[in-house]
Order: C-alpha cells, then sequence, then structure tokens
C-alpha cells in the first residue's frame, strides 16, 4: 500500500465545534460546579434539550447506549420479550437488548431512507414483541406514522433512537420526541456534544420517574434513608462538566445542524450528475422547495428546509453508495481515501452478520453495507477539503 502524503493535509471524518462559549462554561464548571452547584449545568442541559425536542423531561446520561439501557429496563423489557430494530445499525442500538436477556429481531431497512421497512416490521410481529426500536440512520427519519399505527395496533411500545437525528424534524415536532422514549448521543463525533454523553427523553411522567430511580443505583427521589435503594439499577450519569459543555451547544444547536445541512448540500451540488453515484435520500426536499420560491436547488445553504411531507433531515453523516452494477467495494473506496488522507467511514455492516447474532438475510441492509462510505462532515470542514473528497468520490467510479 502507498503510504498517504505527508504533505497532504489529514481531513478527518469528524470534529466537534469548540467555541469560546464552551470553553468558558467548561471552565466555570471545573472552577465553581461543585457541592450545592454540583448539578447547575445538568440542570440546564436538560431543560434546554427538553425545550429543544418538545418533550417534557430529559435525563442527561454518559452515552447514548446508556439512555437506551435505562428506558429498555424502565419499561421492564427482559427475557422472553422480542425488540424489533433494523438490521443496518450500530451495535450500540442492539447491545442493551441482549443485555436485559431480550431477543432482537432484525429487519429489512426501506432502500430510500434506510431506515425501518413498517410493512417488514409488522410481518415480524409475534406473541413475543413488545418493542419496536426505530433508528434514524445518519439524520434521515423514520415513517413514523406507520410505525406509530402499527405499534399502538399491536400494543407495543415504539422508541425512537436519535443518537444521530438531533435537528431532524417533522414541521417543528423534532426526532426523539415521538416515541414513548428518544434518545440522543452526544458523543464527540456527533452534531451536539458532550465528549461522550447521551440523554433520553419523554414526556411519559411514570416512566421519568422509574428511569431516574434507575440512574441513580434504584434510589427513588425523595427516600428518606440515606444509601438505600429500592431495586437494583444502574449509573449511566452524566458529569456536570460535560454538560456544561451541552449546555453551550446547546445555545448554538440550530447554528450546529444548519452547518451539517449545508455541508450535504455542497457534496450533492459537487457530486450531482455522477452515474452509478447516489447520496443520502432527501425526499424531494429541492423540488417542494423550488416550488414555494424559497430557494433554488443546491441553494438550501444550511436552513431548515421541509420537504413536501414536512420533514427536514439532521445530515449527521453526508454518505455516497456506489451502485451495484459499479462493482465498486466500500472496502477499496476506503483505502483510497486513507492514501489521500481523507478520512471515511464504512456503511454500518448488518448487525445480524455481527456476533453473536444469526444471518437474517435482509437484502437491502446486505447490499447497501457493501458498496456505501461515509464523508467526513463537521462544522469547520473547509469547501477547498469537501471539493478534494467529491473529486476522489468521482475518481473511483473511473
Ligand atoms: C444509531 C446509534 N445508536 C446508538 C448509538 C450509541 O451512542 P453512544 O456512543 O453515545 O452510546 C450510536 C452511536 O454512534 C448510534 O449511532
Amino acid at each position: 500500500m502507498i503510504a498517504p502524503d505527508p504533505k497532504v493535509s489529514k481531513i478527518y471524518y469528524a470534529k466537534p465545534s469548540i467555541t469560546e462559549l464552551e470553553v468558558r462554561y467548561a471552565a466555570d464548571a471545573a472552577a465553581n460546579g461543585w457541592g450545592e452547584h454540583g448539578s447547575d449545568y445538568i440542570n440546564r442541559f436538560e431543560k434546554s434539550l427538553s425545550e429543544y425536542v418538545g418533550t417534557r423531561h430529559a435525563v442527561a446520561t454518559s452515552s447514548a447506549t446508556g439512555a437506551l439501557h435505562l428506558g429498555l429496563a424502565a419499561l421492564g423489557i427482559g427475557p422472553g420479550d422480542e425488540v424489533i430494530l433494523a438490521d443496518t445499525n450500530w451495535i450500540a442500538s442492539v447491545a442493551p437488548v441482549v443485555h436485559l436477556g431480550a431477543t432482537p429481531v432484525f429487519v429489512d431497512i426501506l432502500p430510500d431512507t434506510w431506515c425501518l421497512d413498517p410493512a417488514r416490521v409488522e410481518a415480524a410481529i409475534t406473541s413475543r414483541t413488545k418493542a419496536i426500536i426505530a433508528v434514524h440512520l445518519y439524520g434521515n427519519l423514520c415513517d413514523m406514522d406507520k410505525l406509530e399505527a402499527i405499534a399502538a395496533k399491536h400494543k407495543l411500545f415504539l422508541i425512537e433512537d436519535a443518537a444521530e437525528a438531533v435537528g431532524a424534524r417533522w414541521g417543528n415536532r423534532h426526532a426523539g420526541s415521538r416515541g414513548v422514549f428518544g434518545f440522543f448521543s452526544f458523543h464527540s463525533a456527533k452534531t451536539v456534544t458532550t465528549g461522550e454523553g447521551g440523554a433520553l427523553v419523554t414526556s411519559d411522567d411514570e416512566l421519568y420517574e422509574k428511569v431516574l430511580t434507575l440512574n441513580n443505583h434504584g434510589r427513588v427521589r425523595g427516600e428518606a434513608r440515606q444509601f438505600w435503594g429500592s431495586v437494583i439499577g444502574y449509573k449511566y450519569k452524566m458529569s456536570n462538566l460535560q454538560a456544561a459543555l451541552g449546555c453551550a451547544q446547546m445555545e448554538r444547536v440550530e447554528e450546529l445542524v444548519a452547518r451539517r445541512r449545508e455541508i450535504f448540500f455542497l457534496y450533492k451540488e459537487l457530486l450531482a450528475d455522477c452515474p452509478g453515484l447516489s447520496m443520502n435520500p432527501v425526499a424531494n426536499l429541492e423540488q417542494a422547495v423550488t416550488a414555494d420560491g424559497i430557494a433554488e436547488s443546491g441553494k438550501l445553504r444550511g436552513s431548515a428546509k421541509f420537504d413536501e411531507t414536512g420533514q427536514s433531515f439532521g445530515y449527521w453523516m453526508p454518505t455516497v453508495i456506489f451502485s451495484k452494477e459499479s462493482g465498486i467495494k466500500k472496502e477499496t473506496v476506503l483505502a483510497n481515501f486513507k492514501n489521500a488522507n481523507i478520512e471515511g467511514r464504512a456503511f454500518f455492516s448488518p448487525l445480524s452478520l455481527q456476533a453473536g447474532f444469526t444471518p437474517a438475510h435482509n437484502e437491502i441492509s446486505y447490499d447497501l453495507s457493501l458498496h456505501a462510505i461515509n464523508l467526513p462532515s463537521y462544522h469547520d470542514l473547509t469547501a477547498v477539503d469537501q471539493n478534494r473528497v467529491a473529486q476522489l468520490v468521482k475518481e473511483q467510479l473511473r
């Protein structure tokens, strides 16, 4: 393999956007956020997140994985239960299901959303099914109208994995706000970050109390006895220091989300008219926006434009898919990216192919994972660097 040219600067796939505001809040938390002020930033962060998402409650956690574990446990998911989720996924969306002793059931995705196929979800329901986890992949949105109807009909819990979807919404309804609970990741690669971190959001008061208890080693709020657990719980708390970063990021959330959209649409423009190549679904966004005369295709620079169904994606990870016919494999493309000193990311491999599971032969999930990669996207990525990435993508097609 040819070594990357050290003179060509490296383009990372992700970097956080840290301004003087984040530094100031983190320094304040380090200097003053102790004793009676030890939870100030946590409380403020939870309030700003729940207000933004539109839920009654938010619980800041150490990761999205922890938030899902708490939420599933609070719903009583356990041995003998089945939980349906998409095969195209990050392992974190299934690990807590397995830890609780429940059985994951992997179904295929839709080719035009890369999210759960509602028809296949319904076909996979058995008498043991308890929940559906709807993952809004790369900031796309699941068809929640259909999933809600299915969950209501079969009396199932519908959970939203919005780990990658901060800012994605239907009109003013945010991803994460429609399920019995939703959860976010604030890992350093995400649009909003606290370094590591996550949150569970819900409007269900009872569930919220259960989650608080479970996240405090089973200690019920208001318990008079010190160090007294009422159930065996967990501890997935976010620290006040992390929450300080989160408060600053939430003050900038619209700017952070808008920038992701701007980066996506520049890639879309640079990679337009490339036969054999497609990108994240945009659900006729350009057409709808042009139709109402707001902006022309490709000039959507960052603002939260909605498609004809009222959706606006989060565009966390711009993704290119090489057609099956092109024969181009993601491993080859990623190796070429490495040689050019550009970090690419492999499209998620189906979970059912990975250790501990049985292959489910979900055709779309299996096919997409062979030919797709995620492109670099972060707040300070320059147009010059995006051009370099786009040129390299085009070279793969020659
Ligand atoms: C879809 C999805 N779910 C869950 C997670 C878990 O997030 P965390 O790393 O904060 O636990 C991730 C993380 O990238 C994710 O992409």
